[in-house]
């Protein structure tokens, strides 16, 4: 599926974001829960994620209508957009809400990183393509 995301403000990704996956054979399809990307300021969470091959659920294509792509934003909460009325009210169905729960979708990268990313073990998908070829994020360990 396609996602729609904001264009980014940069060409080279730079922002440092780990990602702490639940359940990390949902999200790639082996192991590792902790992995650190870097990824281009303007750019969302969920599109960043997406380009380094993290399957978080988005089943409706990052528009806020759905709060499948929810996650935790660990640390780093200053370096993101605030969060719009529609995605708080959409956030609000996700399962297991915490108070720094966000829909990876609307979070925009605005400052400088790093910034940490718990996905929930129930965002699960069942890895249904191969990760995305993109470089725009690229991974730096893991
Ligand atoms: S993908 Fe549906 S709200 Fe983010």
């Amino acid at each position: 599926m396609s996602v729609k995301r904001p264009e980014p403000f940069e060409s080279a990704p730079s922002v440092e974001i780990r990602f702490i996956l639940q359940d990390p054979q949902a999200i790639t399809g082996k192991g590792e829960r902790d992995i650190v990307i870097r990824a281009r300021r303007g750019d969302s969470i969920l599109g960043a994620a997406l380009d380094a091959g993290l399957e978080i659920e988005h089943a409706c294509g990052g528009v806020c209508a759905c709060s499948t792509c929810h996650v935790y934003i660990n640390s780093g909460e200053d370096d993101l957009s605030e969060p719009e009325d529609a995605e708080l009210d959409r956030v609000e169905e996700a399962p297991a809400l915490q108070r720094n729960s966000r829909l990876s979708c609307q979070c925009r990268i605005l400052g400088n990183g790093p910034i940490t990313v718990e996905v929930p073990a129930w965002n699960r998908n069942a890895v249904k393509e191969a990760p995305h070829g993109s470089s725009a994020s690229e991974k730096v360990t893991g």
